[in-house]
This record gives structure tokens, sequence and C-alpha cells, in this order.
């Protein structure tokens, strides 16, 4: 059941609704064993990852028009061509494997393996690492249909390998891990998480302790001011710093380096939810039905990388990027004359680069280890040095 204030959303469907309702009872049950709260974060991991009900775990559309919201490879396929000349160039420096990160629909697999064939630069194999059984499935299907003679070369992991070797790609993933909520108060840091009130999920506050409050104590945030950190985005970096022997990740997602991000105007934080390509701020309603993300904060993530060893190697915004990596030449390949296959193309691009779209809110940030070639993406532009 929608609540009053998102009654102008599209009502859930009944099957979705019983899906949901089974999440809330596993939700509300841990909340139970744990004395009556659970971290956001906690609330955010179930909500979208639970085995079997989490939005992303269970079956819903989540990517693209029929879906909830719209990712860079879901426009079409210039993301993808554009980006796999940045991939090919540290291919040709003798980077073996491509490894993406939650791959979503597929789309962006596919796009950069056929683009990478016409380069005759196949990397020896395209790893995925997604944690969503469903999502997989699709990925799956997807490139056995469209890429048959490259299945071979694709295959899916749980976990990071223990040593690896790789150029890593996560386009719009650190957004989907889970964030802690914290609110400045004059008597500390609160820690808002989640409990459970006539039969509906509601906020509760409570004394921030440990590894949350030694990060938001850093932070140095007025009375009032709620944000959130993410302790689970740097954790991910700091394995993937222990794991990689030599290679280049590139993490691409919406977010701001920390003075901008915890800027006194942004006093509420980031988070925000999508649903039927509706955006709002309340994670607690259509649990399971809808996706919730919060910015990245990039500052942290290049600390984090750097301290476990991991050497920032470019910085900049998604305009900047794709046309440092040559946006402009895979367009041009489509005559302009032919407006029937340039137009959609050229909104494509301008989709990805306009500043008013993604091209200044999404970030691209490149962390290195053992490879010492000037990124391509970042040749001009870089922003390195205001993170
Ligand atoms: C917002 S979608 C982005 C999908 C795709 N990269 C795109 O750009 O369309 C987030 C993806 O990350 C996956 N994911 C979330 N947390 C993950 C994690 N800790 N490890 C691997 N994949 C994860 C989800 O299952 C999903 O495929």
């Amino acid at each position: 059941m929608l609540p009053a204030h998102l009654s102008h959303l599209p009502a859930p469907s009944a099957e979705a609704l019983a899906h949901g309702q089974r999440l809330v009872s596993l939700i509300a049950a841990e909340i139970a064993a744990a004395g009556g709260w659970i971290s956001f974060a906690r609330y955010m991991e179930l909500a979208l990852h639970a085995p079997g009900l989490g939005y992303y775990s269970a079956g819903a559309r989540k990517l693209g028009a029929a879906g909830d919201f719209v990712t860079a490879p879901e426009l079409g396929r210039v993301f993808g061509q554009t980006l796999a000349r940045q991939v090919a160039q540290v291919l040709h420096a003798g980077v073996p494997d491509v490894m993406e990160l939650g791959a979503g629909s597929g789309r962006l697999a596919r796009d950069l393996l056929a683009e990478l064939l016409a380069l005759d630069c196949l990397p020896q194999r395209y790893l995925i690492l997604e944690t969503s059984a469903e999502l997989r499935e699709r990925q799956r299907a997807l490139l056995h249909r469209e890429l048959p003679q490259l299945a071979s070369r694709v295959a899916w992991l749980d976990a990071l390998p223990a040593a690896f070797s790789a150029l890593v790609i996560g386009n719009e993933v650190l957004d989907a891990m889970p964030v802690h909520i914290i609110t400045a108060r004059d008597h500390g840091i609160d820690e808002l998480g989640v409990t459970t009130t006539a039969g509906a999920f509601a906020w509760s506050a409570r004394l921030a302790a440990g590894t949350v409050l030694a990060i938001a104590s850093e932070l140095e945030l007025a009375p009032g001011y709620t944000t959130e950190i993410h302790p689970a985005a740097d954790a991910f970096v700091r394995t993937l710093a222990a794991y990689l022997e030599r290679g280049v990740a590139l993490l691409i997602d919406y977010g701001f380096p920390a003075r901008e991000y915890y800027h006194p105007q942004r006093a509420s934080g980031t988070l925000m939810c999508h649903y039927r390509h509706h955006a709002h701020a309340d994670p607690l309603c259509l649990t399971g039905l809808q996706d919730i993300t919060a910015h990245v904060d990039f500052s942290s993530l290049a600390k984090t990388a750097a301290a476990s060893g991991l050497e920032p190697l470019g910085y900049a915004n998604q305009a900047q990027f794709l046309i440092n990596c040559g946006i402009t030449d895979v367009l041009a390949r489509t005559p302009a004359d032919d407006a029937a296959a340039y137009l959609p193309l050229a909104a494509q691009a301008q989709q990805l680069v306009s500043p008013a779209e993604m091209g200044e809110l999404f970030k691209v940030i490149a962390l290195g280890r053992n490879f010492s070639p000037p990124l391509l993406g970042f040749a001009r532009g870089d922003k390195r040095h205001t993170l």
C-alpha cells in the first residue's frame, strides 16, 4: 500500500505487494530479533539484496524504460562504444581481462564486447561479479543470444578473486551499496536506524558508536545536519586493493568530492528512491519494490584507495571523460545526413554529456595498481587534485 505522501505514484500490482510483504516480514523479524532497531545500512542491504526477496535479487524489471530507472548503458550503445576505447587502451598495455561489477541487464557487457571485437582487442576473459541471481540469468541470456561467438570468454563470479589482473568497470554499482545515515546533534552524533511501529517501518535514532561515529566525527557537521556515510563502499575498495595485482578500476557513478557532498546546503543528504521513473526520498515504504541509492563520496573512495595501495589515476566528470575517450568520433561513424540513424545517437550523446543531464553529476574515478600509462579518458580536465 502506498502511503498518503506517495499516493501519486503508480500502484504496485497485487503480486508485487505480496512479494514486498514477504520482504517486510523478513526485515521486521530481524528488527524484532535485534531488540527493536537495525541500522539503516542493514535495512538497505536487506531491502536491495536479501536473497530471493531484495529489490536486486528478485524478479522486478528494475532497469530500462519498463523498469524504475535508466542507466547510461540502457540509453543505447554510445556509452559502451565510447568506454570501449578506454578499455582497449588498458588491454593493449597488457592487462588481460575485463571484470564488470554489477552488470545490470548485461547491455554494457554486450556493447563493450561487440566494440572490442570490432577493434580486434578482445580481453582473454570478460568476468562479471554480480550479486543478483536474477540479473545474472538475464545477462547470460542476452550475451548468449547476441554474442554467441564470445560466450566462452564470459564467466560469472560470486566474489572478487583473491588475486587478479584486470580492467575493472563498475557503472552505478557503488550507489547501491548500503549507507549509514547520521544526524549531527548538540550532544554528539545520532545514527538513524529502522524500527517497527503499528505494523510499518519508522525511523529511530540512537547515539552513533564504533566505526560510524569515527567516520562521522571527522566530517565536523553542524547540529541538525543529516547525511550518509559509506563504509560498505570503502570496504569494497579495500578488498579490491587487496586483490588487484595489476590493472585499473574505473568506477562511474553520481556523486561529489567530500567538500561538495557535505556542503552546508546539502543538509538532508542524498538518499533517493526510484520507482517506475518517479524519484522520492522515502526508503521505508515500497520495500523491495523500489531502488534505494545514495550519491558516492569520491574523496572518501580516493582516500581509502590510496591508504590501501591503489593509486588514483584520474577523476573527471562523465562528459569530460567521454569526450576524452572520443564520443564525437563514435558519433561521426554514422553520417549526420542519415537522420533516422544519426539523431537517436546524437540524443544519447546529449544525455550522456549535457551538464543538465548526466554529464556533470556523474563522475569517473580511475584507481590503479602497477599501471603507469596516462589514461585516455583523463587526458584533459583531470580533477584528481580536487578530491
Ligand atoms: C543500478 S544497477 C547498475 C547496473 C549496470 N551497471 C548499469 O549501469 O546499467 C546496480 C547493479 O549492481 C549490482 N550490485 C549491487 N551491489 C553489488 C555488489 N556488492 N557486488 C556486485 N554487484 C552488486 C546489482 O545487482 C545491479 O546489477
